[in-house]
């Protein structure tokens, strides 16, 4: 499967996706002002079908571009389409000559932590109690600060 670009017209389609990964899934809506957004690129894996089943939203400041999602959907995990999509996402950074890729994590989610490392990123810090518990009755859960820095730009001198 190759990355291909999502616009506005696959909104419905990417929110569909995300509530197939996550409880707190991104409405249409969410997709829709997502993808008119200059700053934003929505990307995603589509089975031959013509299923949307992997995607990424990576948004871009001045100097650095964040990984906002990265999802794939639960039967099609471990395949290697986050690590794609993970290739992808530095190839933007440099094409875009943006110096570093920033992402939060849940600090007890290993599987993306782990492909994170794989792909040379580093934790930078910790923000306590940052996300929603993800059972009922549970405790607030930290995001841990990751990043891949490809380049320094400028010259400190
Ligand atoms: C995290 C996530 C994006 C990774 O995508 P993926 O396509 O499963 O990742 P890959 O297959 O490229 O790599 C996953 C690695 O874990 C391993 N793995 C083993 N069992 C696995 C399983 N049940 N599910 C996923 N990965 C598994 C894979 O073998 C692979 O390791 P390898 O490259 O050494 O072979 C995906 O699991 C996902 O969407 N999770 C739910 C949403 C999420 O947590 N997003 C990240 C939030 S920050």
């Amino acid at each position: 499967m190759m990355p291909v670009a999502l616009g506005p017209a696959q909104a419905a389609t990417m929110a569909a996706l995300d509530r197939r990964i996550r409880e707190d899934a991104w409405s249409a809506t969410v997709y829709q002002t997502l993808a008119s957004r200059p700053q934003t690129e929505l990307w995603g894996m589509e089975h031959e079908s013509g299923e949307l089943v992997a995607m990424m939203v990576l948004a871009f400041g001045p100097w650095d571009a964040e990984l906002e999602l990265i999802g794939v959907a639960t039967e099609w995990q471990g395949r290697g389409l986050g690590g794609q999509l993970l290739t992808l996402a530095r190839q933007r950074l440099q094409q875009s000559r943006r110096e570093r890729l920033l992402l939060e994590v849940r600090s007890n989610n290993r599987t993306a932590r782990m492909l994170y490392e794989r792909h040379g990123f580093r934790v930078d810090g910790c923000r306590r109690a940052y996300y929603e518990p993800s059972v009922p009755g549970g405790r607030r859960e930290d995001a841990l600060l990751m990043s891949l820095t490809l380049a320094a730009s400028y010259s400190l001198l």
